[in-house]
Order: structure tokens, then C-alpha cells, then sequence
């Protein structure tokens, strides 16, 4: 009920009087009392006045946790089963579990912080409380497991839009190269293939995407896609100094829960068109307009040999196509290999 009386205080945006709250949810004055003094204790700030009823002062953007989050979520169905932890070790780990309990299809893991926060190649992910967005979606789709590593590309796709029209098309005016802007609406938020985010050259968020493969038919169980954004101002690790950046250095504040829901709407349209095709036909265009390596010189670190070429964008399965010097196209499969920019991080 709290996050409902929180959707409905910020729709209004007025007072609302405590016997609409009373016949709406179908409880008591007093249950609705105690669920604005419990809003009060989460940091929301309520004033109540006799006569006229409850009013939503400031929308407390800073306040994260449950009810924010499902008073923010608008998906059809991604995320209507919530778990939120103040702290977890990972929220992979945590979605994994609850995927052997039973959880169902969509849904999504959350949390404040992380104790053990995991990144690609068994490196840790830096997840401090109050600051960064650090959550995992469950899934499990029908598709052959060979077609799953496209998920993490859909995912990034969805993270990038939704940063995008977070911060406005053009927030910041920062080139995703690190360039100087070369006009208003110059993309400041990119992918660099095949899923991190990257703003002004420097990483913004990183996913990871584990599947667990059902051992009697060889398909699908489920799998989790896991997703860190860096959204608040911070210092990170010495390692990451350069390379990493936080949303709120080119914008102002960003509420973690607006853009989860913003994150998990755009993902819902996209997995949908990845369901129906089982590639990425439908969205390469879409991926390929914000590839950061797209028509730049790339170096592949191929274990069959390094080669260099100009990145020319994804093919169906999600492969960046690049094109040597002799004008053959390599398809390059991500896992195998790794991408530098011959200029820069990316
Ligand atoms: C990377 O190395 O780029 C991937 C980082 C993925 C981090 C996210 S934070 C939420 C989820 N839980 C984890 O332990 N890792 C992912």
C-alpha cells in the first residue's frame, strides 16, 4: 500500500484527503496513518493537515528502496515481482537462488549495495551504498542457448536509451569519444561492443549475464543479466580512475528509480522484438546508430592472430563486423575476443 499512496500523493500533487486514501485502498484511517508516518521514516516528506488531508511536499528523489521503486515502475510486466535488499552480496548470486526457488520469468533483483559485487572475467564490481544502481533481471526465455549472448546486447541497447532520454538526447553535449562537442545534439551516451556504456570516452555501466542450462534437455533453465550504473558523483578505485565515469558528472541528480523503470521499459519493447525474431534484426539498426567503435579503426586481440580493421557494426547475432585492410569482413564473436580502440578507451 505505501507505494501506491506514494503514486497516487505524486500524481495528484496536492492534498489528497485521508478518506479518499481510506475507501481507495479499502483500510482504515488509522492504516493509512501508519503508512504515512512508516513513508515518513523512508525519507519521504508528507505534511499532513487537518481537514485537508496528506500532501507530497518535495518528491524525495533521493529516497530508494521498495516502495520507490515499485511507485516508479511502469512496465507491462518486467519487474512486478520485486525483491529489494539495503545490501547483498551480488545481486547475480542472489537472482541465481532465487531462480532454483522458483522465481518467476521478469524478475528483477535489487539492491542498494553490493558486498561482492561481480564483473566480467572474475573481476570484482566496486558497488558503495546510496550512490549506483546495481541490478540483476531473471529470465527464462525458450531460445537455444547458443542465441543467449545476444541478450546481453539487447540489455545494453535498453541501458543506453534509457540513459539517454534520462538525461535528455544531448545531456552534458559530451561526444561519447571524449571529443569536444561538435554540436547540441552530438550523442552522449554510446556502446562500446559488445555491452558496455560509455559516455566521454569512460565507462558508465557494465552488465554480466550468466545462464544456467537445464543438465536433462540441454536448454535454457533461466538466465540473469546482471546491471551496474554508476549514477552518483564518487571516487573510484585507483584502477578505474580515467576510465569510469558517473551519470551525475555531465548531468544534475538522477533518481536510481526513474531510471530503473526507464531501463526495464525499454528492455521489455526490445526483448519482446528479440523473442519474435531470435536475433537482432529488429534492433540492429538501433545498436549500430550508438556503437562508439562504429566506422573507427579497431585492433582484435583474436588468440588466432591480432588483426586490424575499421569496426562496421553488428551483424544479425550480434558480431562485430570489421573490415580489414584488404576489404575482407571479419566477423568477430564477443567471449572470444576482446576490442581496443587503436585511439583511447574506446
Ligand atoms: C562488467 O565487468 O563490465 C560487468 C559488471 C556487472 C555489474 C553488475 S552490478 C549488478 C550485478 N550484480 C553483480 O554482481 N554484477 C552485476
Amino acid at each position: 500500500m505505501k507505494s501506491r499512496i506514494i503514486t497516487l500523493l505524486r500524481q495528484r500533487g496536492t492534498y489528497v484527503s485521508g478518506q479518499e486514501l481510506c475507501e481507495k485502498f479499502g483500510v482504515s484511517r488509522t492504516a493509512v496513518w501508519k503508512a504515512v508516518e512508516q513513508l515518513k521514516k523512508d525519507g519521504y516528506q508528507i505534511e499532513a493537515v487537518k481537514n485537508r488531508g496528506y500532501l507530497l511536499k518535495e518528491d524525495a528523489t533521493r529516497v530508494f528502496g521498495r516502495t520507490e521503486i515499485e511507485s516508479r515502475i511502469k512496465t507491462q510486466w518486467i519487474g512486478h515481482d520485486l525483491y529489494y535488499y539495503d545490501s547483498t552480496s551480488s545481486t547475480n548470486v542472489q537472482a541465481k537462488k532465487l531462480a532454483e526457488e522458483g522465481a518467476p520469468d521478469g524478475s528483477v533483483i535489487v539492491a542498494d549495495q553490493q558486498s561482492a559485487g561481480r564483473g566480467r572475467r572474475g573481476r570484482a564490481w566496486a558497488s558503495p551504498a546510496g550512490m549506483n544502481l546495481y541490478f540483476t533481471v531473471l529470465l527464462r526465455p525458450t531460445i537455444a542457448p547458443d542465441k543467449a549472448s545476444m541478450l546481453t546486447l539487447v540489455m545494453a541497447l535498453a541501458v543506453a536509451i534509457a540513459i539517454r532520454r534520462t538525461l535528455g538526447d544531448d545531456a552534458g553535449m559530451a561526444r561519447h569519444d571524449g571529443e569536444a562537442a561538435k554540436s547540441a545534439t552530438a550523442p552522449a551516451v554510446g556502446i562500446k561492443w559488445p555491452n558496455d556504456i560509455v559516455m566521454d570516452g569512460r565507462k558508465a555501466c557494465g552488465i554480466l549475464t550468466e545462464l544456467s542450462l537445464s543438465v536433462e534437455q540441454g536448454s535454457i533453465d533461466y538466465l540473469v543479466i546482471g546491471v551496474g550504473i554508476n549514477v552518483g558523483r564518487q571516487e573510484f578505485p585507483e584502477e578505474l580512475q580515467g576510465h569510469a565515469i558517473a551519470l551525475e558528472e555531465i548531468s544534475g541528480h538522477v533518481s536510481r528509480s526513474e531510471l530503473l523503470n526507464a531501463v526495464l521499459s525499454a528492455f521489455e519493447g526490445y526483448y519482446a522484438a528479440f523473442l519474435a525474431s531470435q536475433d537482432l534484426s529488429c534492433l540492429k539498426k538501433e545498436y549500430d546508430a550508438l556503437l562508439v567503435n562504429a566506422g573507427r579503426q579497431v585492433r582484435v586481440l583474436d588468440p588466432k592472430g591480432e588483426f586490424e580493421g575499421i569496426a562496421r557494426g553488428i551483424c544479425d547475432t550480434g558480431e562485430l563486423i570489421v573490415e580489414t585492410q584488404d576489404g575482407e569482413k571479419k566477423n568477430v564473436y564477443a567471449g572470444e575476443v576482446s576490442v581496443r580502440g587503436i585511439y583511447g578507451y574506446v
